[in-house]
């Protein structure tokens, strides 16, 4: 592994879930833990690059040498990308779950237990990575897609659609791979291009992702 590979590159990681509040005791998220986007950040840095980690809620302690974002709700998420994006970055790397929908209202009270049946009414949240990927001071930059069939079709969608420049997909149907697994396998898709990377700790997954996104950035 090139310690050299992103020397002078800024590297922006989005991780984790996001929480979308209920009331204030309750919130909607997923079952992200973080643990893919805190392996590719230090990996990042392990290659030589300053790295900034936008972190929703996870147990996990910050890898040396990243600045870590707190952030709670996907808006939050979207912000802090936003404002980090728009000081200048060189690679963007998507790897949190953020939660598509928010409760359209979060009640300021504990709702109380009362009808049989309640209903809640939700609003898509904004894309994080589609914004950046817009964005004028555009980096290079690379989505996630977590899906449990037609992955590679699916995810091929997703790179266009987001006018990604690199799009690393992973099956999350099975128990060893994905979400909150120690393990994970990918595949690596850019324009005219893909790679696979068999089932391996994260932590190997993420060098060899950043080697795949060093070479295709320097291009
Ligand atoms: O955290 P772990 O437990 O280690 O699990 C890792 C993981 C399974 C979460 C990770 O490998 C992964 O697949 N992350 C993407 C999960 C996801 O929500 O994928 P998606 O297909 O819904 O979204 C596609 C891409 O758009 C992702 O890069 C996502 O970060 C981004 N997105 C989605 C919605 C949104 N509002 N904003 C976004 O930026």
């Amino acid at each position: 592994f090139d310690h050299n590979l992103l020397s002078g590159c800024h590297v922006v990681i989005t991780a984790g879930p996001t929480r979308e509040a209920i009331d204030p005791v309750r919130y909607i998220t997923n079952q992200s833990s973080g643990k893919m986007g805190y392996a590719v950040a230090e990996a990042a840095a392990e290659a030589g690059a300053r790295v900034t980690l936008i972190s929703g809620p996870v147990n996990l302690p910050t890898p040396t040498r990243v600045h870590r974002i707190d952030v709670v709700r996907a808006d939050e998420m979207y912000d802090a990308s936003m404002a980090v994006v728009g000081e200048g970055c060189d690679v963007f790397i998507a790897t949190a779950a953020v939660a598509d929908y928010r409760p359209t209202i979060t009640s300021d009270h504990k709702i109380k237990k009362s009808t049989e049946e309640i209903h809640l009414t939700l609003v898509k949240n904004p894309d994080i990575v589609a914004a950046v990927a817009a964005h004028a001071r555009r980096p290079f930059t690379v989505g996630f897609a977590a899906e449990t069939h037609d992955v590679i079709t699916y995810a091929q969608r997703k790179l266009e659609n987001k006018h990604l420049d690199m799009i690393a997909t992973n099956d999350v149907s099975g128990e060893n791979v994905g979400f909150n697994s120690d393990n994970n396998a990918l595949t690596v898709i850019w324009p005219g291009g893909h790679k696979v990377l068999p089932l391996a700790a994260k932590r190997q997954i993420a060098k060899q992702l950043i080697e795949l996104i060093a070479i295709r950035y320097k291009r």
